[in-house]
């Protein structure tokens, strides 16, 4: 079995520049035009209450990638799940979302939203699989005719 490693991407590391290189590669071929953060990475990644963590293969490939962010300290959002269609099946989404909700929950948010097309029932499984629950459908999200359901997972306060 590959190794694989789960990577954060970090502004001063010597390969930032060829993996978001490839990660911009990867956000064009999976997501339609109006659903891509491709054109607009860079100003993702600066954003202050976000991070992106990736998931590098032992040939030293990018197999996937997930973003969140905490824009207060109620809540956090997963904001790009993705991962390439050659590795998919063998466990790197959920390993990436269980990555992604472990850093959120560091920063002690109550809970984790995010949106996805009802019709990307992949996503749909892994998100329910691992907790999340549908909130409302937000007609016109993506597009005047694609929506997306809005998702939760909440935790525990005591
Ligand atoms: C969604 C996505 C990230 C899943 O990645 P993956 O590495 O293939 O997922 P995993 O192998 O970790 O699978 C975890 C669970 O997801 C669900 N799942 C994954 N692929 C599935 C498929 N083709 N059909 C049905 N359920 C699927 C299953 O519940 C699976 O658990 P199981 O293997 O025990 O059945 C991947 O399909 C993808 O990149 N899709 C395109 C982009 C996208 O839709 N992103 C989310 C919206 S922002």
């Amino acid at each position: 079995m590959a190794t694989r490693k789960i990577v954060q991407l970090e502004g001063n590391s010597s390969n930032r520049s060829k993996t978001v290189e490839d990660i911009v590669k990867l956000e064009r071929k999976i997501f339609p035009k109006h659903e891509s953060l491709a054109r607009s990475f860079d100003e993702e990644l600066i954003k202050k209450n976000s991070g992106l963590l990736y998931v590098e293969v032992d040939n030293g490939q990018l197999a996937g990638y997930v973003m969140y962010s905490w824009p207060s300290s109620l809540y956090a959002s997963i904001t790009k799940l993705a991962v390439k269609e050659n590795y998919r099946r063998q466990g790197y989404g959920k390993e990436l979302l269980e990555a992604a909700i472990q850093k959120c929950r560091t920063r002690n948010v109550q809970r984790i939203s995010l949106h996805v097309d009802p019709l990307r029932t992949p996503a749909m499984n892994l998100y329910q699989k691992l907790g999340f629950k549908v909130d409302s459908l937000v007609k016109g999200y993506y597009s005047p005719d694609r929506d997306a359901y809005r998702m939760y997972l909440d935790f525990d306060t005591e």
